[in-house]
């Protein structure tokens, strides 16, 4: 089946990986754009412009292409799915329309309210003295969500007031959710969804803040780990039941049946499982660790999935070794860019068999010294180290000493992933 994967980031690079690993030809596979990383693996076509609808489908019809797996939230905000099932092509992700249910977090909280799937209490606020009501309705920790698209950066959760005040005038523009402050455990868990029918992925947790015991800002992910071992028997089925079901039953009565990858990010309070918001993409980093387990063929599960064929499929399944992921951030992340600087032992690091590198942000450049070509960090979240073993702590030995080889002046990653289940 020829296949293109759009996106150029660390998410892609393990779809990629997962498909090769299951069963996926190497030439019947194409990324558009990809990374340096990538490149190694795939046959990247930088020139196309994932987000472009027309050029995308123009592309995919000119190649002969089977299955469009779409990564990132950009393409689909931006209707590519649309643009290519119109051209009769098989399409892992959701049209413009469906996409809204991460695009709009205001749209999610409608969906959820009528599909009857349990979520923190919200108000919606057009105006700062709004807000402040609703802060006071609800009390610290103060949860302020901006309504839209905002690059990982649209939610504050802060004991301080003025801070969140601050962050909602920030963000006042696209609109603004104050939502109650839900204490517990955070699971990422994602579902295969063909229009009608969800099948489950396993369960992963992220680690959202930049530094060691959740301190410092928000960031896209610093790292993760799969599968949950703390996890109560049955909670995937509950969360089939009560939350992914019955999201993807309501969108077919709106009329925007949702196909491609529903993230339910949960959080696990005491009063039960609660929804802390949908995407409409695979998770980054959650991504590297599950598909990293998965032992069905990748391909045949999306395809199903994007040709309205989940129906009686059975769940995909994983090995029971655990994998977990630390992610190589660049000097200053999530606050400041640093400028691209040469990443070095990348070679040394992956040399582990138990290793594996996911690419973030990686272009080839000509080294001034030598003139030779060599890899750069060109972004925030540069590499995904991915390690997978028995134990979680052996998975953490591995991919600790692998990351420890490496080198990128500046650069920063968490010494904690895992860590609380590795004993
Ligand atoms: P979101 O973009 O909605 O996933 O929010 C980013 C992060 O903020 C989440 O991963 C949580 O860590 C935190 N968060 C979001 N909503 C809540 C909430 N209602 N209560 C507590 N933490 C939250
Ligand atoms: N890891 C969080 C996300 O992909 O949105």
């Amino acid at each position: 089946m020829k296949i293109l994967v759009l996106g150029a980031g660390a998410r892609e690079h393990a779809i990629v990986k997962a498909l090769l690993r299951t069963g996926t030809a190497k030439d019947d596979l194409t990324v558009a754009p990809g990374n340096a990383g990538i490149s190694a693996d795939a046959h990247c076509v930088p020139s196309l412009n994932p987000n472009d609808p027309l050029e995308v489908a123009k592309f995919a019809l000119e190649h002969g292409t089977e299955l469009v797996i779409i990564g990132p939230e950009a393409p689909l905000v931006a209707g590519v799915s649309d643009a290519l099932r119109s051209e009769g092509i098989a399409v892992f992700g959701p049209s413009q329309a469906a996409a809204q249910l991460e695009g709009s977090k205001s749209f999610a909280k409608e969906v959820m309210a009528a599909a009857g799937v349990p979520t923190g209490m919200a108000r919606e606020c057009k105006t700062i003295d709004e807000v402040a009501d609703a802060m006071d309705e609800f009390g610290a920790p103060y949860v302020i969500k901006a309504d839209g698209l905002a690059a990982g950066k649209g939610v504050i959760v802060t004991n301080d007031r003025d801070a969140a005040l601050a962050h909602a005038e920030k963000f006042m523009d696209i609109g603004i959710l104050v939502e109650e402050y839900l204490a517990g455990q955070e699971v990422s868990l994602f579902f295969l969804a063909d229009g009608k029918t969800v099948v489950p992925l396993s369960p992963a947790q992220d680690f959202k803040r930049a530094y060691d015991n959740d301190e410092g800002p928000n960031t896209g992910g610093m790292g993760a780990y799969s599968p949950l071992p703390w996890l109560p028997e049955g909670f995937v089925e509950e969360v089939q039941r009560d939350v992914a079901q019955p999201t993807v039953d309501e969108m077919v009565k709106l009329g925007t049946p949702f196909v491609g990858l529903l993230y339910c990010g949960l959080i696990l309070t005491e009063r039960g499982i609660r929804v802390i918001e949908f995407n409409a993409r695979f998770g980054d980093p959650e991504t590297q660790v599950v598909l990293r387990r998965l032992t069905s063929s990748l391909s045949n599960l999306l395809y199903k999935a994007a040709t309205g064929g989940l129906n009686g499929a059975t769940n995909p399944d994983f090995t029971k070794d655990v994998a977990i992921t630390v992610v190589l951030a660049s000097e200053g992340y999530p606050d400041t860019s640093a400028p691209n600087r040469p990443i070095k032992h990348l070679a040394e690091a992956e040399s582990n068999p138990h290793v594996e590198i996911c690419h973030a942000a990686t272009a080839f450049a000509t080294d001034p010294e030598t003139g030779k070509e060599h890899i750069v960090a060109t972004g925030g979240r540069v590499l995904s180290v991915v390690a997978m073993n028995q134990t979680f702590a052996h998975a953490r030995h591995h991919a600790y000493e692998a990351i420890a080889k490496i080198h990128l002046e500046g650069s920063h990653y968490r010494k904690d992933i895992a860590a609380k289940v590795a004993n």
